[in-house]
């Protein structure tokens, strides 16, 4: 057994699927038996054409799952049961079909159907010859797992069984065993503990009169996340939200729901002294109707209303003015164009530590999206890009940079 493996004890669903890296399914349990995981391995009924239940079974020491019930007994196998007593779900291979399956809810098989009970992380290792792999149905699948929260090992580039080379070859077994690994090490990791982080979240509606509003796209799901993981790894986190219908990720975390800029302005102002870390994620509208009218604004009375605006006040700014000594200040530039230019100019005005970059013009990224790209740039001039990611992998690799 390797000593100290964070998957000690752990339980693993090994969900196995019918495609020629199956065989490598087999050196990945080993290892997840090796790091003195318990292992219950789900196989699809085309998986078995691949590899033997009995091989997988001797290794596991667990009968092998596939059907729904076991035909001469009529043993019931209950997915609901599996997808509870699992800590994380690995499936690898994971096919095309069963990648299409999981991502529209097709429970049509025993793997799908745990898949769908789990309430741990899964993990989704594919496998498929390169033009699959690329087909935009398969792109799309992947996202939508992706989008779900699912954590994609993605195929390597290589020799694939059809002969020909090209990204489709399954991640090998040691790498998967890694990035599980990893995980759990994440999991357990509670460095945060007495930290205290501010976060802002969502958009701002800035009103014209009862009824309409100035805002933007914003969803707070960036926002969120980052509220999420610093809550997971043990912060104290008070998380100021525009009007967003989110449900608050964690309960530890506190949350003050605000309308306007000036009211997110007096949340921060009041909860930013003794923060250690604030992070800007809130789309802050930049201006404000300069009156806000108390009655409806009424179409056949009147004429085309003009609309005169005035200028909001600065949120990060002023949090910028009023930083202390050990304050980590983050903010988020979200560009059109000459991004990096707006972004170190924000970086630089606002004094912030850290601006996190997001472009409009990055299918995935920004508003909205349950994905997002950055580029990390610290005031030191570094940069780290973060690839296309679920925001909850995003906001892990943001806390990575700024602590
Ligand atoms: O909420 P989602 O749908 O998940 O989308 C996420 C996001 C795109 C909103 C997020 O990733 C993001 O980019 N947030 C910042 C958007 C923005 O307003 O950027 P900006 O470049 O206009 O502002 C720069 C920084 O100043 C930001 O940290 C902002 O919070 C802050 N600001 C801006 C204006 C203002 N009046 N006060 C501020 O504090």
């Amino acid at each position: 057994m390797t000593p100290s493996s964070p998957l000690e004890g752990k339980h693993i669903v090994l969900g196995i699927c019918g495609g020629i890296a199956a065989y490598k399914s087999v050196s990945l349990l080993r290892l997840f038996i090796k790091a003195g995981a318990e292992v219950q391995v789900v196989i699809t009924p085309a998986g078995k054409q691949f590899i033997t239940p009995v091989t997988l079974s001797a290794l596991s020491h667990k009968p092998v799952v596939s059907e729904f019930f076991t035909a001469n007994t009529g043993e019931w196998h209950s997915h609901v049961d599996l997808g509870m007593w699992a800590d994380c779900m690995v499936i690898a291979p994971a096919t095309a079909s069963t990648i299409g399956k999981m991502a529209n809810g097709i429970a049509d098989n025993m793997l799908v159907t745990t898949y769908l009970s789990a309430k741990s992380q899964v993990f989704v290792a594919p496998a498929m010859d390169l033009d699959m792999m690329a087909h935009p149905s398969t792109t799309r699948n992947i996202d939508l797992l992706r989008s779900y929260g699912n954590i994609i090992i993605e195929p390597e580039d290589g020799y694939l069984a059809s002969g020909l080379v090209g990204k489709g070859r399954m991640e090998e077994p040691e790498n998967i065993l890694k990035v599980v690994e990893q995980f759990f090490e994440k999991a357990s990791d509670k460095t945060l503990k007495g930290k205290k982080v501010l976060i802002t979240a969502g958009p701002t509606y800035e009103k014209i009169d009862p009824v309409r509003f100035i805002g933007n796209f914003s969803t707070g799901k960036m926002g969120f996340a980052l509220a999420a993981e610093f809550a997971r790894r043990g912060a104290d986190v008070t998380l100021v939200a525009g009007p967003v219908s989110l449900p608050t990720p964690d309960h530890n975390i506190r949350r003050i729901d605000v309308m306007s800029a000036r009211e997110m302005l007096e949340a921060c102002e009041t909860e930013c002294g003794d923060s250690d870390y604030a992070v800007m994620c809130a789309a802050v509208a930049d201006y404000a109707p300069e009156n806000e009218l108390d009655r409806k604004i009424k179409r056949e009375h009147e004429d085309v209303p003009v609309l005169r605006l005035k200028k909001n006040p600065d949120i990060a700014a002023t949090l910028g003015r009023m930083k202390r000594e050990g304050q980590t200040l983050v903010g988020f530039a979200l560009e059109t164009d000459h991004e990096l230019e707006h972004a170190v100019e924000k970086l630089q005005r606002k004094n912030l530590d850290f601006i996190v970059l997001n472009s409009m013009r990055t299918p995935g990224a920004g508003f909205g999206t349950d994905t997002n790209a950055v580029t990390i740039i610290s005031r030191d001039g570094t940069k780290a890009e973060i690839g296309l990611k679920s925001k909850a992998e995003v906001a892990s690799d943001i806390i990575d940079n700024i602590i």
